[in-house]
């Protein structure tokens, strides 16, 4: 059997865990057009859990577009990007979806390429796409509201990493953007993203084009029973003898975090592989191992830091990431001014070295940590 641990690309089956609450939660919210604003920490599972309620929703006669902002760059890479995410929701045959694109986009010359595999291809050209690029993102923004309406379907949106959004010229894009699909009944919006400050910013600021859009769900981790249930009946699959005990432990080296905990689990798999018994000293194999190979990285991400940012990352690993800015604190930590601690976690969390949770300030990648701990401190 395959190494069933998965990281680094959205999981789904059996290496997507639970979630149900969750996916209850959206798929109703959904289905009564709510709009979503979805936030956390990153790689906590938002865009895993996204793919699975779009199935969901697909096998309900939803249409469902998804854009991922960490690929836009510009407004004529919005408009490829989006265009082409609404013709996979169309679903039709190509003939009808030109004619889609030709009687609802100005300036648009849809056509036909055949793929390496023999399939035909929609291809979407626009005619002085940079001098008429106003009209067609107007164009663009209202096909799925188009789409509902010919298709009598309910649509989804989802925009992921949204905070992204804010590199396309600034607050006009959003502006535009707010401007052109408040009037869209038939629709749900979900924005989701990361960068959780840039993010609550674009939706509690008054003067944000997303102010209050839609209902807020912040995704937490996965509760530790589930996570622990998981880890087990994998290894269990795979004929490996795991305790109970011994999977706890792993919850908590990685605090429950979903994407550490599948590193380790990979790294386990492959050091048991031959016995098939996971014992607790093997946990720390994995840890050391996964250590060394990103040694290169920690050592650069490191090297990049100001002397302020790394008195401060140490300080975060030696006392912790409570009231940080009191005099106590910075005493202890032989740390400077409070505005200079201020700009130096600033930064930190910029780069996602360090994360703000529930007002702690600390540093998810945990093996990162281990790595200050063994080679800085
Ligand atoms: N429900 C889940 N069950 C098991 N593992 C999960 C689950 N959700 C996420 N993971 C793990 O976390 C990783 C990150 O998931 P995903 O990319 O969906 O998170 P994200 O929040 O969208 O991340 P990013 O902030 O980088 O966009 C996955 O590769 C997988 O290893
Ligand atoms: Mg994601």
């Amino acid at each position: 059997m395959e190494n069933p641990f998965f990281y680094g690309t959205t999981v789904s089956g059996k290496s997507f865990t639970n979630r149900q609450k969750e996916i209850k939660e959206i798929v109703g919210d959904l289905k009564s057009g709510q709009n979503l604003f979805i936030y956390s920490p990153r790689r906590y599972g938002k865009t895993s859990l996204i793919k699975v309620v779009l199935e969901k929703l697909k096998k309900e006669r939803f249409a469902t577009i998804y854009l991922d902002f960490y690929q836009i760059y510009s407004k004529e890479r919005f408009i490829d990007l989006y265009s082409r995410a609404i013709a996979n929701a169309v679903n039709s045959k190509i003939e009808k979806l030109i004619d889609f694109f030709k009687r609802n986009v100005r300036n648009v010359i849809p056509s036909i390429t055949i793929e390496e595999d023999g399939k035909p291809k929609l291809q979407l050209e626009y005619s002085n796409r940079k001098g008429n690029i106003y009209k067609l993102l107007e164009d663009v923004y209202q096909l799925p509201q188009k789409l509902a309406v010919e298709k009598k379907k309910k649509v989804v949106v989802v925009f992921d990493e949204f905070q992204e959004a804010k590199n396309l010229n600034g607050d006009q894009f959003g502006k535009e953007l707010r401007a052109n699909i408040q009037h869209h009944e038939k629709i749900s919006y979900v924005f989701m993203g990361s960068k959780t400050h840039i993010l609550l910013n674009m939706f509690n600021d008054k003067n944000s084009a997303f102010y209050k859009i839609g209902k807020m769900i912040y995704l937490n981790k996965l509760p530790k029973k589930d996570l622990v249930s998981f880890i087990l009946k994998r290894f269990r699959e795979g004929s490996y003898k795991i305790s109970v005990d011994t999977t706890e432990e792993i919850c908590n080296i990685t605090k429950n975090h979903p994407y550490y905990v599948q590193m380790i689990c990979h790294e386990i798999w492959e050091i048991c592989s031959d016995n098939k018994e996971v014992e607790k000293r093997d946990l720390n194999i994995a840890s050391d191992r996964i250590i060394k190979n990103q040694s290169e990285l920690y050592l650069r991400i490191w090297d990049s830091l100001s002397i302020h940012q790394k008195e401060l990352l140490i300080a975060l690993i030696n006392s912790g990431g409570e009231s940080i800015f009191s005099k106590a604190y910075r005493e202890n930590n032989k740390l400077p001014i409070a505005s200079t601690v201020n700009k130096c976690i600033s930064a930190l969390i910029a780069k996602e070295i360090v994360e703000k949770n529930k007002g702690i300030y600390e540093v998810p990648d945990m093996f990162f940590a281990k790595w200050l701990e063994n080679n800085i401190v």
